[in-house]
């Protein structure tokens, strides 16, 4: 995608917080999609936002079948957090033993937490409320906090987190969707 790239400037800036958050990263996703890049200027905005998500957009090529190979926008949330006090307010993804993460990549990476745009009762989009600082579905009333943790409404966990890495100063994401409607994450399938 035209202009999606992370200056290296960022990249280091975001580098100074990976020794912090290393506790919380495996040292290689196992997860098996492919990586779409972000934006710098909305990555720009995630790095210096506190307690405010931010939508950030990015481009997947899917391929169906016969069908020619299409390239769909698509958005997910970012926040900046505290790995340790994100962790302490997300049991229902750091559920393992000794903490681990019931998803098998890095939750919190580079101090960011991405989090799939589908609200995990039935997948519609959420919207973050700035006035009440929740990000609230409009389908059937689910409210999650900054976290992410669910706070009312009919959906079974909290927000689904995304994988997020840098590469050749470049930060991108993998698309993965979850089964909605289930308290543990199912994948259902990856961007590939
Ligand atoms: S789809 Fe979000 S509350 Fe039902």
């Amino acid at each position: 995608m035209a202009g999606a790239v992370v200056t290296m400037s960022g990249v280091i800036g975001l580098g100074l917080a990976i020794p912090i958050v290393g506790g919380l990263i495996p040292e290689q996703s196992s997860a098996s999609g492919t990586w779409s890049p972000l934006t710098k200027v909305e990555l720009g905005e995630l790095e210096t936002a506190t307690q405010k998500p931010v939508r950030l957009s990015f481009s997947m090529t899917t391929k169906d079948a016969y069908l020619p190979e299409e390239t769909m926008e698509d958005y997910v949330w970012g926040i900046k957090v505290d790995p340790a006090r994100f962790q302490a307010a997300r049991p229902d993804i750091f559920n393992g033993a000794g903490g681990k993460a019931d998803v098998p990549y890095g939750v919190v990476n580079m101090g960011f937490v991405i989090f799939s745009p589908l609200c995990p009762h039935l997948g519609c989009r959420y919207q973050w409320d700035s006035s009440a600082g929740q990000f609230h579905c409009p389908c059937h009333g689910s409210v999650y906090n900054f976290d992410g943790a669910h706070l009312s409404g009919p959906a079974p966990r909290g927000l689904d987190p995304l994988p997020l890495r840098e590469q050749s100063g470049i930060a991108q994401l993998m698309w993965i969707r979850y089964k909605s409607t289930t308290p543990d994450r199912i994948v259902i399938s990856y961007q590939s």
